[in-house]
Formats: C-alpha cells, structure tokens, sequence
C-alpha cells in the first residue's frame, strides 16, 4: 500500500466556490468537486477532456422525525454548506480475492475527501471521491456528532447529467424484480416504451415513475464512450434507482422505500453505499474493470478455506419445466406445520426430490465431475408456499417422507458429491429468520455447505419492497449467519448484488435478474446474454443456470417453449456468464443424448488465474479467454445476439513456445437458435500462440473452445 499527497488543481468556476480536481492514476478521467454560491454541493466528471457527467448536484433530503420540533422538518443536506478542509490521497494495493476471474486484483485510485459543514444545522459531513482509471465513486460519510446522532431519509438527490440523448440498456425501475428483459433505446425514449416494457397492468407491479430505470445501467455516447451507472458496497442502505428528466437528460437517486414510503433510517457514524460512474471508449473495460470490488470492503472473513467454486447439477429444471412437481401431494388447500402429517397423504406420484430420482443425480454428478447436487422440493411445506395468507409455510427442517436425507447426504458423500442445500423463504422473512438458526445446524449436521435461498412473491409481515434498506438487512443477515455455519449462499429473487462479495465471498451466487428458467417460461431475446455482462453482472455472479442443451422442451415434456440459444450457445455461456457457481442445468438424460457437447461441461472450471476479454458490444457479441486456476489450461466462450457474429480470435494469450490442443465447439454452419439449434461441429486442433482461428457464430449462437497445454510451460 502507498499512500501520497496529491496535487489538487483549483479551478475557476463561474457556477462555483472552491472547485477542487482529483485525476484518475492514469490522468484519463477527472472529477471536479465545487461548491455553488448557495452552498450546493456538485461535482463533474470527464474523460480524455471529454464530458462524461456535467455539473451535478449531491444531496440529501431527511424526513422529520419525532422528535423533531413540532412542524419543523429537518435541516436537509442538501445546501448552505461550506468547505472546511480537504484531503487527497492516493491508493495502490493487489489483494487476492478468494475466488474470481483474476488471481490478483489491483485497487489503484486517487481520493479527494470533503469535508463540509452546514452552519444553520451545525452539522458536518464528509464526500468521498474515488478516481479510478476506468471511473469513479462517491459517496456521502456521517461522523457521529452532537446535532447529527441519527436521521431519517426523505430521498437522496445525487445527479447523474448525462452530455447527449444517449442508447441506453435499461430496466424498468422496479423496486421488487429485475427478471425483466432490457430495452434498448435512447434516453429521450424510454418514456414511451416504459408501458411496454412493464406489465403495467399487473397490480404487483412497483415501479414508480415512467422514465425510472435500476442500475447497473449500462449506456454508449453518440462518439463513442461506454458509460455504465450503478453501486457498489450497499449495506444497511436501500438500493438505488434512477429517475430520468428525460427534457435534459439528468438522472437523479431514487431510493427504495420501505412500507411506510421511509427511504432510510440512518445512525450515525454511517455512510452511504459508493455512486459509481464508469466509462471507457473500448466496451471491453466495462467488463474487465474491477471498480465495483474496489469500492467494497477487504474481505472479513477470517477463514475462508471452505469457500470454494462450486460446478452442480440438481433436482430443479425438470419442475420448472413442468415435468414433476416441488410438492409431494396434491389438492391440499393449507398446510399447518407441525399438524400435517405427511406419511397419511398420498403421494402425487410426481415428486422430484424423492430418494431413489435425487440418487440418479448424485450417481450422475460423481460420474461426471460434478460437485454438488441441488434439491428443490426436500422440504414439506409446498403444498401451501405461494398462497397469499402466508404464514409459517416452511420450517426447513422437514424432510418430505420420500426425501431420505442422512441416506442421501451419506450415499453423495461416498461417492465424493455434496448435496445443495434449499430454502424458498417465499418471502416470509421473518418466518425465515425464526428458523435460521436451526436450519443451518441442520446442513452443518448432514455436511450441506451451501444454500440457495428464495424470495418469491411479496415480503411479510412488513410488507417492505425486495430492495428496501430492511431487505438489504435481512440477506446481509442470513450471509453472515451462514458463514458462522461455514456456509456458502446463492440468493435468488433477493437484491442485485454491488461488489458485496468480496468482503463476504460465502456470498457465491445471486439470480436478481432473469435466469434461465424464463427460456421455460416464454423464453429470452437472443442478445439477453451479451447484455447482462454489462448490466447485472457489474455487481457480482449470477447464478444464470445454463447448459440447456436440449433446446426443445417439447421433446421431453408437454411444455412448448424453447430456448433462445444454439445448443453451443449455451456452452458459450459458461464464459461469458462469470460465476464461481456454474449449474449443468439440464437432465442428465439430455447430457447424455449430446454426450460429445457435455465433454465441455464436464472440462469447464468455475475458478480463473486470468481472463482476458477479447471482443465485446452491449448487446452484440462478448468473447472472453479465461486461464484455469488449478492448470495451465485456457478456456475461450463467445457468445452473440440475434444477428450472429465472425470472431478472428486471436491467440496471443497464450504462453510463447507452446503447445497446446484446442477442442473447438462452433455452431454449424446452418445452426441458427429457432430454425437449426442443436447443429455443432466439434474439432480438434493443435494450436499455438499466434495463432488466429475464424469462427462463425450463428444467429443466437456462439462457440465454446477448451485449450489443452500439451508441453511444459518452458519459462518454468
Ligand atoms: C424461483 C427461483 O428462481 C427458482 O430457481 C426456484 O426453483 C423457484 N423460485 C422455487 O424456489
Ligand atoms: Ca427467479
């Protein structure tokens, strides 16, 4: 770590007092902090001299309290401050993240710190700036003082101005889900595909403006700039949305209430969660940068040996696609834990998650280098999970009477395979954090060591939204809970991750966004894929469960749908979607009909020394080289939208003297996602640093190649 004095640069503002400049190491971005005459604080940022945020204004609104004095709001924080001193600093750091697409991390950034009091309150608060090379971020620190001990959050008015009516790649601002598709439009058009894009309709639905959108939002300028909003380190804080004036195309902090329209309730010492700008003129930065990470917290988990990357498969795709069922009988209108006794009822006949259908699994993971096997259905209680009187539906302790659990978890032990744990919580929070604790003494006892949690459906008893600061709170809770367990965890339908996995690595996986259980459900535009890196991914893995390579549904069940991709699209995936948790989703039966295909599942790791991204475009196409942690073995995906895409893929990755055999999975050369999905040609070639190789991918196709080292590494 290197710690140094920074030059600041004092610039003359007609706009503003005491403007102060903090350049990224690499001078290519610059943020510049000044005051307006009322005491506003603003900031601007560019890159390459290039405007990239126009002066904006930074902010908060605080609702009254009680105990305020009666019909006096609280002094906001939003102007008549002054700047009462200033610090910058600079920061260079490599730490070791315990698992992720590099080995070694460098956190390299210049930081101006503001401190500001606001004389009518007497209150003093600090901006923080971080300047990276690829971006930035702020955010807002509260010292613990006489006048600011604790204080509520009307809003947060921090301002994104953006230069020009950018493409943007947005989601509807939903406080609940991201399982949507993105639109792609400009920003002056949002507004107008708002409807379309929501199922306004829909009661349930929680948006709350038309021109709302979430974050990561990823953005390019009309020369050329790639620029992406969102956040990083969200803790005991809502999430952020952004509300757009789409007349001067400035977007503005839009937090997630919680159930009384309350933004945030804030006990000082406390700060904000990092307001990040990203931006580059090459789309391959947005998805190497490791900003988001930077900006959270070293990890603070002492012991992390039993963290590990994990590749499964599971009891689940069968269900989603309708073959069998989560519940173990049928027709029974309420479950009352504790009164029902299963062993009376009749089986439906259907049940996924019975002893002798879960061995199939586990025989099949151990015979395939799978680690784990998921189990959805285990539990008693889905009879009853979604209905709309919620109650304690769940214990998670229960096992259904055909579902052998010490059987089973000690047959997958033998065997070298671990089952994966379950908990669809359907939103009964509190019910969940009743039974935590047993629950994961329960996984401790059988040798479970991860879970996916659940949140479907609407949050009980406080009736808070999915990314409300009292959310944020519950999986912040279960995370740290489960690490006293030694216990990895994947949330699904839970809050969109920002970077919170590096302090918390037990945190391996979240869904937040749509998965591939929609291509079961209607399915996903080819291009969702190549949007996700830039979008959900920002703020940490998905657990986007692919390798269906049975595209057709209906050839092994009654459901119509298929999948919108090339079956070696999915394989593509695998890559391009990073995660250190990484489902062969589909049923063994399929893997073994494409026995050749699955070879590449069965070789793919989930842990990487190096990635490099080789080609990427929101929304087109992103190919990405990544190096095996464990070997000196590299893996290559490409992945694109609808239109398909000619990769020259360069080899210079590799090391100079070497030999290596590439295994090479391409779309044929009739293959496309609807008409000809499961047409692949599967070569093999000695290669070479480089070395090029042309390949072809089919409308919603892509490619999939496992490069072998052959030889010694010679500068060993
Ligand atoms: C929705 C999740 O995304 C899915 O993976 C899960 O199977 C169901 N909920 C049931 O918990
Ligand atoms: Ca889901």
């Amino acid at each position: 770590m290197k710690i140094m004095a920074l030059g600041i640069a004092m610039l003359l503002c007609p706009l503003a007092v005491a403007a102060q400049t903090v350049s990224s190491p690499n001078g290519n971005v610059k943020v510049t902090f000044a005051l307006t005459d009322n005491g506003v604080p603003t900031y601007e940022m560019s890159y390459k001299d290039k405007a990239v945020v126009k002066r904006s204004r930074l902010g908060l609104e605080l609702a009254k309290d009680k105990h305020a004095s009666k019909g006096k709001n609280e002094t906001d924080l939003m102007d008549g401050f002054k700047v009462t001193s200033t610090n910058s600093s600079s920061f260079d750091e490599t730490w070791t993240p315990v698992w992720g697409e590099w080995s070694q991390i460098r956190n390299n950034y210049n930081e101006l710190e503001v401190n500001l009091n606001q004389p009518a309150a007497d209150r003093n608060i600090i901006i923080r700036f971080r300047v990276y090379n690829e971006g930035m971020g702020l955010r807002y620190e509260f010292p613990q003082q006489k006048s600011l001990n604790y204080f509520l959050i009307k809003e947060e008015h921090t301002q994104f101005a953006m230069t020009g009516d950018h493409t943007a790649w947005w989601l509807p601002g939903d406080y609940d889900t991201q399982e949507q598709e993105t639109q792609e439009t400009k920003l002056s058009e949002i507004r107008g595909r708002f409807k379309q894009a929501v199922n306004w309709d829909n009661s349930s639905v929680s948006v709350f403006s038309e021109t709302g959108v979430q974050t990561a939002l990823q953005m390019k300028t009309a020369d050329g700039l790639y620029i992406n909003i969102h956040e990083a380190a969200c803790e005991d804080y809502a999430t952020m949305h952004l509300n757009l004036d789409d007349k001067n195309f400035v977007f503005e902090s839009w937090l997630t209430p919680d159930a009384t329209g309350l933004k945030g309730c804030m006990q000082t010492p406390c700060h904000t969660p990092w307001r990040t700008v990203k931006v580059s003129d090459d789309a391959r930065e947005m998805l190497s940068t490791s900003l988001t990470l930077n900006l959270n917290e070293p990890c603070k988990i002492e012991d992390t040996s039993w963290i590990h990357p994990t590749k499964y498969c599971g009891v689940w795709w069968e269900m989603i696609v309708g073959k069998s069922t989560w519940e173990y009988t049928s027709g029974l209108p309420s479950v009352k834990l504790g009164e029902t006794d299963y062993t009376k009822l009749k089986p439906n006949g259907r049940h996924g998650a019975n002893t002798a259908h879960v061995k199939e699994y586990i025989d099949f993971a151990a015979a395939n280098g799978l680690d784990q096997v998921l189990v959805e259905g285990w539990n008693i209680g889905w009879e009853d999970w979604a209905n709309m009187w919620k109650r304690d539906v769940f214990d998670f302790v229960t096992p259904y009477p055909d579902f052998d659990i010490k059987y089973l978890n000690d047959y997958a032990h033998s065997k070298g395979v671990k089952l994966m744990m379950h908990h669809e919580t359907s939103s009964s929070t509190q019910n969940y954090e009743r039974h935590l604790g047993e629950a994961l003494d329960l996984m401790n006892k059988y040798g479970y060591d991860a879970v996916k949690t659940g949140y479907v459906g609407d949050i009980i008893p406080r009736g808070d939204f999915h990314y409300s600061q009292s959310m944020n709170n519950h999986y912040m809770y279960v995370i740290k809970e489960a690490a006293k367990h030694h216990v990895m965890v994947n949330g699904h339908e839970a809050v969109r991750p920002t970077g919170l996995c590096r302090t918390y690595p037990n945190l391996v996986g979240n869904e937040s966004a749509r998965g591939t259980e929609y291509e079961a459900f209607g399915g996903s535009r080819p291009d969702h894929t190549v949007i996700l890196p830039f979008t959900r991914l920002q703020g940490g893995p998905m657990d986007y469960t692919p390798g269906i390579l049975e595209t057709q549904l209906s050839t092994w069940s009654d459901n119509p749908n298929y999948v919108h991709t090339t079956l070696v699209g999915q394989l593509a995936l695998y890559l391009t979607m990073y995660s250190p948790l990484q489902m062969a989703a589909d049923l063994p039966e399929n893997y073994r009909k494409y026995d050749d295909a699955f070879q590449f599942i069965r070789d793919v790791p989930c842990d990487w020394s190096d990635s490099r991204y080789l080609e990427a475009e929101p929304a087109r196409y992103v190919t990405v080289a990544r190096k095996d942690k464990k070997s000196d073995n590299w893996f290559v995906g490409g992945k694109c939208n609808e239109d398909g895409h000619l990769t020259i893929l360069n080899l210079d990755f590799l090391d100079k003297g070497r030999k290596y055999e590439a295994t090479i999975y391409a779309d044929a050369k009739d293959a496309d996602y609807e008409k000809n999905p499961k047409a692949y040609t599967i070569t093999k070639k000695t290669v070479k640093q480089g070395q090029k190789l042309k390949i072809q991918q089919a409308p919603g196709g892509g490619f999939a190649i496992s490069i072998k080292s052959l030889t010694p590494n010679p500068s060993k």
